[in-house]
Parts: structure tokens; sequence; C-alpha cells
């Protein structure tokens, strides 16, 4: 394959598991095969001359809210950890050098730092005028986030009024407490579908439009920043920052503290990682910043990070365990999966007692066998995963794994390959009851009540076969289920009647296609609009066209979609009533935008083609693949194609993305 295709087939993957590891709490890869792929990435990159593989700030902006600009973007940081290049310390000590030789500080000078916990939460923008809260935002991609004062006045997390009058924006971090999520969590366990982290669920609260639900929840905040302050003198150091936020009410955290160099900063880190589980609230590691803030100016950023802070990352609690036992779990496409039964351990706030081990191919390269002692580790602190065997235990006289020669749900042989088992039987129950549990999931169409035990009895009892036959059950049939009331009963059937609504995305989300995950989804549904244009895609070139598609995964689309059983289900799902378009953003139309015809070429920097198309779409502009008289403007990135050439000879007048967001913003 050409490098710059497989490169961004291989952006393509990395992010989608991103996505499902930061996002859904559920990684479908081990972290040595994300590893894995990240390494071919950055060679290849490397190889290209671009820069390594560099995760997005994930965009968290949502349809309906109104949009904030930051006045300062809201950048992310640079991380060190202990891992093959060495320890954190030594990494920690050249950034401390590189700060040093940027301000021209002698050699060996001990900068003052500041040390503090890295709260992990959903980061916030709150600017204040004339004492009162005036506009609380979300990150969103940087540049632009979602604005939820509603929410955040009504969580009480931080305080409505403050004595100073002059206008400033404070920022941070809005966070559950490990007691507050375990009240929700227990609320939530209801639905059948529990909250998988604080992060998210408090990222999930902070979007929920009925504002007023968010009191009493429990949510929190601390805040670490003051981003600007107009009128008034800025306080000289980061500490005096903190204590000028302390003194004006609100929250901050209680652990900060300047040392002098990074050696002493590393030492601080290190022993703060002793008591990350007794804090009540999750870290996921801790943030080291020049103190004096007339050094932050002098320093910067770049577009991902400011060169004044750094992360010191938390390596995954880990601890040492006996493996008595594998059982194999089937999943949403018949993918066999070995799942660990351990001896009890804690780890990390919870008792593990089951754990993924990935697949049957890694168990055999990694030569684990029943009744080893194995290292356990939560990925993102969240999923329990067994990582190896506990070089130099006892005598091994293990039982070794095997894929199982029979699907333990309906019996049928597994196809065998490099990673391990498949059931080949598409009407097998275990994967009907994932696939209609990932149907019903918040990402897909997110149909609340549809856990675990309700979904096993609609197959097992009511004869559901596909996500279609959810459209016909009544209120009588789930009443008669176990553990499901008249109520909860009528709840169910006015949620998933709801769920038709969810419009093309979700919906090709909810079917559960190899290679889909949200974000193609949602590229898929603006770029086709509806699902009958989508079917009608013979052609790989009309999916490749799309930012970071393969020809790989523009093959297994096509493929899937071709599937008589994949076409029966949308048929039939159509049939219903399911809602097969794409849901139009709302269209704020933006003059200078509306009505005028873009192209776009090239790599942008600080958002991909799709998301350009949809912002221009949703400005009331259209967006077309080939240049031509009509084209209005064409937007021109890194490493443009034929069309700025095509451009040129018709003499239409080029933007950057910098003029791109001048027009978007109304400028
Ligand atoms: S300083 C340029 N301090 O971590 C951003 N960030 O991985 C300056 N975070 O986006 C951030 N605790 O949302 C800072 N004590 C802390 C933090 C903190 C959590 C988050 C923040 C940031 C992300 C970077």
């Amino acid at each position: 394959m050409e490098p710059r295709r497989e490169l961004e087939q291989l952006a393509r993957e990395l992010a989608r598991h991103d996505e499902l590891y930061y996002r859904h709490a559920a990684p479908e890869i081990s972290d040595s095969a994300y590893d894995e792929l990240r390494e071919r990435y950055d060679r290849l990159a490397a190889a290209l001359g671009l820069p390594p593989w560099q995760q997005r700030p994930g965009d968290d902006r949502t349809p309906g809210f109104a949009t904030v600009r930051h006045r300062i973007p809201m950048l992310s940081l640079e991380k060190v950890a202990d891992g093959p290049d060495g320890g954190a310390e030594q990494q920690l000590l050249a950034w401390e050098e590189r700060t040093r030789r940027a301000l021209a500080l002698p050699a060996r000078s001990a900068l003052a730092l500041l040390v503090e916990p890295k709260i992990d939460g959903v980061s916030v923008s709150l600017i204040y005028r004339e004492g009162r809260l005036r506009t609380a935002a979300t990150r969103g991609d940087g540049l632009e986030g979602d604005d939820i004062t509603a929410q955040v006045l009504a969580s009480g997390a931080v305080p409505a009024r403050v004595p100073a009058q002059h206008p400033f924006e404070v920022r941070g971090e809005l966070y559950l407490p490990e007691a507050a999520f375990s009240a929700l969590r227990e609320r939530s366990a209801d639905d059948g579908r529990p909250l998988a982290n604080p992060r998210n669920a408090c990222a999930g609260l902070l979007k929920r439009k009925d504002a007023d639900s968010l009191a009493g929840l429990g949510i929190a905040a601390f805040l670490y920043h003051l981003a600007w302050a107009e009128g008034t003198e800025e306080p000289a150091t980061q500490s005096a920052a903190l204590a000028w936020m302390r003194a004006q009410g609100f929250p901050v955290n209680p652990h900060a503290e300047v040392v002098h160099g990074a050696a002493a900063a590393a030492a601080r880190c290190r022993a703060f990682a002793e008591r990350r589980f007794q804090l009540g609230y999750g870290i996921d590691g801790m943030v080291i910043k020049v103190d004096e803030r007339r050094f932050h100016a002098v320093l910067g950023a770049t577009e991902h990070h400011p060169r004044w802070g750094i992360a010191w990352k938390f390596p995954p609690e880990r601890r040492a365990t006996e493996l008595l036992d594998v059982v194999a779990q089937v999943g949403k496409s018949g993918r066999i999966t070995p799942v660990a039964v351990l001896a009890p351990v804690p780890l990390a706030g919870t008792t593990v007692s089951r754990a993924s081990l990935h697949n049957y191919g890694e168990v055999a390269r990694k030569g684990i066998r029943i009744g080893d002692q194995v290292w356990v580790e939560k990925a993102g602190d969240i999923i329990p995963q067994v990582v190896g065997v506990v070089a130099g235990a006892a005598a091994r006289a293990g039982r070794p794994i095997a894929p199982p020669a029979a699907c333990p749900s309906c019996g049928t042989p597994p196809l065998l390959d490099d990673s391990g088992a498949r059931c080949p039987n598409p009407a097998c129950p275990a994967q009907l009851i994932e696939r209609l549990k990932h149907y019903a999931s918040r990402a897909a169409m997110d149909i609340a009540g549809l856990g675990d035990a309700v979904v096993t009895q609609l197959v097992d009892k009511l004869g559901v076969r596909s996500p279609a036959d959810l459209y016909r059950l009544d209120v009588e049939q789930l009443a008669s289920l176990e553990r499901l009331g008249e109520k909860s009963a009528r709840n169910l059937v006015a949620a998933i009647a709801e769920s038709k609504q969810r419009g093309l995305a979700r919906l090709l989300v909810g079917l559960a296609l190899e290679h889909v995950g949200e974000k193609l989804a949602e590229d898929l549904a603006q770029r086709f609009g509806s699902m009958e244009a989508l079917l009608a895609v013979r052609d790989l070139g009309e999916l490749t066209a799309i930012e970071g598609v393969g020809e790989r995964t523009a093959q297994a689309i096509i493929a899937q979609l071709a599937n008589p059983a994949v076409r029966a289900v949308i048929a039939a799902l159509a049939e219903a009533g399911v809602e097969m378009h794409a849901r139009r953003a709302a269209v704020r139309a933006v003059p200078g935008i509306a009505g005028k015809s873009f192209v776009l070429t090239g790599t942008l920097a600080t958002m991909t083609r799709e998301e350009a198309a949809r912002q221009i779409v949703a400005a009331g502009g259209t967006v077309s693949n080939s240049v031509s008289r009509k084209t209005d403007f064409v937007v021109v990135g890194r490493d443009p194609g034929s069309k700025l050439a095509k451009a040129r000879a018709l003499g239409i007048p080029l933007l950057d993305e910098e003029g791109l967001r001048a027009l978007l913003a109304g400028q």
C-alpha cells in the first residue's frame, strides 16, 4: 500500500481505539497490541517526515449546545512517564533543561516549580464579570467549546458570585468524587447499563439538558489556572494565583506545593503516587508548572501544549494474583475471547476477580497458563486486564489455555486464526444478546432499560432475533418478564419508540459494523445523507474520499453492507419506522459562508476535512469534492492535491485554515 494511505489507515484505527478506550472505556485490543499499532504509525510517520501519533484531545462538543469561542485555546499537556525511553525523572530533567535554555537561565539553576495533582475530570473554563459567573464552557475542540453555564450553576460546584468585580477567566476540572459516583452508579444500575467511571459519568451529567437535575449530585471542582484578568495586575506566580482563587471562594486543590528543580518535583510525584487511591477522587498523575507567570509568556505554547507545564503520568496500578481458571466469552461479532477468573485482589479502588485476557493468540504469545501468578492492571484505571506472567514465580505446572472446541453459547465449532477463535453462527444467542446490548448502548440508539438481564430474556422468552424485533414489543409482553414491572415495561416501550429518531449516524453505530466507530459513522452520515445513498455505494473511491478511510476499511464497509443478513436487518428496521436519514445539524447562517460553495484539499492542522465540512454546512455553506467554476472558495491545507492547481487555473479564491476559521467566526 502507498505509505501515505497506510498512514491514514493507521491513524483511523488509532483514533478508533483511542475513542473506545478513553470515551467508552471498552478497549477492543490489548495495550501491547495498541502500542504495536502506534509504533508502526510512528515509524512510517518518521519516514515521511511527519510528527508521531498524537492523540487529539477528543472533541467533546454535542449538538444542541451554544458555542463558546475560547479567548485562549484550551490545550493539552506534554507527558512524561516511566517507559522504554527511561524513567520519568530523566524526561523531566530534560524538560527542565530545555525550559532553562529557553529562558536563558544559568545551567543547573533550580527552577521554582509548582507540583499539583492532575485531576481526572472534565476541563472547564469559567468567565466572571462584575462578580458573577457569566459563562462556563467545556474544552470542545480546544478552540470552541459547549456552553454549560446553566449546568455548572445548578451543580453548585463553583461559586456563582465572587468578590472580584473585574472580568477574568479561571480554568479547572469538574469531577465526581468517588462517593458521589458510587451513589449515582447504584441508581443508574437500574437501567442495566452501569456507568463506566467517574470521568465519563461527570461528562455525561454536564451535557444534561435539564440543568436543574444536577443539583445535589455531588459534582465538585478544582480550579488551577487564571487564564486572563482585565484591569488589574495579575498574580506574579502560579502559587499566588492559586491563593487568589482560594480567596475568591474557588475550590483549589490542597496538595499543590512549590519545589525547586526537576529532581525535587520528581520526588514529590513519586511520593504522591502512593497516596493516589486514598484521596477520594481520581487523579491520573501530577502536573508540574513553572511557578513564575512572567516566564509563561516567554515560553509560549505549541499547537498542542504550553511549554510552561508538563504532566507526570502515573503507571496503572498493578497487582499479582493467581489465575484460577479461564472461561470463554462470545462477543457481538462472534469473537470468542478468554476471560480470566482470578483469586480476588484489591486494585485501584475495587476488588477484581475477573479480567480480560484479550485473545487466545496473545495468551499463547505471553505463555500464560492456568495456575500461574499473573499481573493484573486496570486499563485506563477502569477495565482490569491480565498483562503477563509474574517472572520468577514458583515452578509452573499449570494447564495451558486453548480456544474451546465448541462455542460456549451455541455449540458451533469456532473458526480459528492467529488471534483466536470466532463463532461463525450468526444466530448464536450470545452474539445476539451482545448485538442487542450494543444497539441499545448510549453511543448507539441509547435505549435505557436494556441491560443484560432484560436482553437475555428478550432472546430466550420473547423470541427477539434482531434489533428490528424490539420495535414490535408491547407493554404486556415486557411486563411478563422477570424483574420488570408494568411501569418499567411502559418506560421501556417508550424508550424503544423514542430511539427511532436517533438518525443515521447513531444507527450505523448500532449496527456494529466492523471499523465503523462513532466518528466514521458521523462522517458517513454527513457525506451520504441517507441509508439509501450509502447502500448504493459501489465505488471504493467514494469512501476513501473521507479523510482517514483506507482501502481496507472501505472494502470492509462495502462488503458488510452488501451482506444479505445486514441488508435484511436494515430493511426490517426501516419497516419498523426507524429514521434512516442523517440528522441535519441546525444551520446558523453565517454571512460569508451561507450560500457559498467550498472545496477542501490537503491536511488541516486543527481539524479533519470532515469536521471542517461539517462546520461549513452548519454555517449554511455547501462542500463539494471537485473544483469547478461554481466553487466560491478552495480551503488549502498542508500537502494539497491537484485541486489547488485547478483552483489556481480557474482563479478561485484560496483560503488557509485561519481564513476559514475567521469566516466561520463571522469575521
Ligand atoms: S494545567 C494547557 N493542571 O489535564 C492546559 N491541567 O492532559 C493547562 N488537568 O487539559 C492545564 N488537572 O484538563 C492543569 N492541575 C492541573 C490539571 C490539569 C487536570 C487536565 C486539563 C488538561 C489536561 C491535560
